[in-house]
């Protein structure tokens, strides 16, 4: 398995294209399944997630041609076949979000149940009761979500929790079902917004996206349409993270600047000065170290649990004791045990993690455990004196597209190494 080598010691300095968000990619992709024609997604990252995706669609009998410049057309028409099976859904729990599509456009989905995670148990009830109350008939057996449905029924969900992806399932399904839907405590991501604009594109009937208040009126059919997907705001946030913590500057462009205003906020907070474009975002600290600042995790608008594990990393060497609570999932400090290995001073009490910053860093053969996670590791390593070797960074290239080259660009001495 390849491992990434970084050296530690370099200010950053630079300028950054931003690619498409993973976390709209994918469930635009699931959602490609519902129209009665063609549709061309532009801005697609080049990820291991994506491919993931598009091979689900292919098994599922959909023709995805992958045009050049990360344009990806999918005609869902030749769809036969409604089951997610096992051995792609454990590589990506986002598989779920077919389950949504193929019960509204075909009637049908076995879909398997996506094991736990690293950062939690990260059930899918909400999923599955949502589509209940739209008239569903689901059973769990055999590790699978078996659904089969008539034409689904409009109702007023309630979501006792804010779920992304839940939330997106349900939107989708919700479009192709007889009457209004109405999804109330629904999430509010941008990601979520995105899909709703590519649902709408499709003739989709969907108000109040990005209020916690979804309203879908459904339709009889979605035609093909032609959309783009929006800027990754956690890739955008990580390398901005990478200039704040390595005393140097990095502008990331091609990013909607105000879907990180409370990434923004904390990066001010750590002393950094922040300059904002239409399209572009630009971190200076000037050769300063950064001061530790408190994060606690909520869903969007509010501090994004993606971004938590990256500013325990700026914690880790910066000057005071910061606060890390997260509350989105339970088992998302494996990071710090691994920083703890890089010499950072953490202590964990309860769902709080106290970081005490520490004047340096020294490097050490780590390990990537999630996606977030090996991201703290990569910044970690920026700024650890001599070289950090960060092992099974296949978590990494799910999230980040060519994340060693967009560093070297900036200055850091980083390379991948076959393993
Ligand atoms: C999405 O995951 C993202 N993934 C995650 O990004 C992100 O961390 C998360 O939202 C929170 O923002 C994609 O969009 C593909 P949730 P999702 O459902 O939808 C509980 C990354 O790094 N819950 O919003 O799976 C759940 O256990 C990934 O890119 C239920 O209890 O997260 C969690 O505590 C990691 N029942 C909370 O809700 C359900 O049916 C929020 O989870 C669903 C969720």
């Amino acid at each position: 398995m390849d491992k990434l080598q970084v050296t530690g010691g370099r200010r950053l300095d630079g300028e950054l294209r931003i690619s498409g968000a993973k976390n709209a990619a994918l469930p635009i992709l699931a959602a490609a399944l519902l129209p009665d024609g063609p549709v061309r997604i532009g801005n697609v990252p080049h990820l291991h997630d994506v491919t993931t995706m598009i091979r689900l669609l292919g098994r599922l009998g959909a023709s995805v041609t992958v045009l050049d410049g990360m344009k990806v057309e999918v005609d869902p028409t030749t769809t036969r076949d409604f089951v997610a099976p096992y051995d792609l859904v454990k590589t990506m729990r986002a598989s779920i979000l077919v389950l949504g599509p193929l019960v509204a456009r075909h009637g049908s989905a076995d879909v398997s149940l996506p094991g736990g995670c690293a950062i939690g148990a990260r059930p899918v009830n909400l999923h599955v009761d949502g589509l209940k109350a739209l008239g569903a008939e689901i059973e769990i057996e055999g590790g699978y979500i078996r659904a089969r449905a008539g034409r689904l029924k409009g109702a007023r969900i309630v979501l006792e929790t804010v779920t992304v992806t839940g939330t997106e399932n349900l939107m989708m399904a919700a479009c192709l079902a007889e009457g209004r839907t109405v999804i109330e405590n629904a999430a509010r991501e941008p990601e979520v917004v995105d899909l709703a604009g590519f649902l709408s594109a499709m003739g989709a009937q969907i108000t109040g996206a990005g209020t916690d208040t979804l309203v879908i009126e459904g339709v009889e059919r979605l035609g093909g349409c032609h959309y783009e997907v929006l800027p990754d705001r956690i890739e955008a946030g990580t390398y901005l993270l990478a200039g704040a913590i390595t005393g140097g500057r990095v502008r990331v462009r091609d990013v909607r600047p105000g879907h990180l205003d409370a990434v923004l906020v904390k990066l001010r907070e750590a002393g950094a000065t922040v300059t904002v474009g239409d399209d572009w975002v630009e971190v200076d600290m000037q050769g300063r170290r950064p001061r530790a600042v408190d994060i606690r995790t909520a869903p969007y608008p509010a501090f994004p649990t993606d971004m938590q594990a990256q500013f325990a990393a700026l914690d880790a060497v910066a000057d005071g004791v910061g606060t890390v609570i997260e509350t989105i999932f339970e088992n998302r400090y494996m990071h710090m045990l691994e920083l703890r290995r890089l010499g950072a001073d953490i202590r964990i009490e309860g769902n709080t993690a106290v970081i005490h910053g520490v004047e340096k860093l020294s490097g050490a053969p780590v390990m990537a455990t999630d996606l977030r996670a090996s991201a703290s590791l990569v910044l970690a390593g920026l700024v650890a004196e001599g070289m950090t070797e960060i092992q099974r960074i296949y978590h990494i290239d799910r999230g980040y597209e060519r994340i060693e080259e967009k560093l070297r660009q900036v200055g850091a001495d980083i390379r991948r190494v076959p393993g």
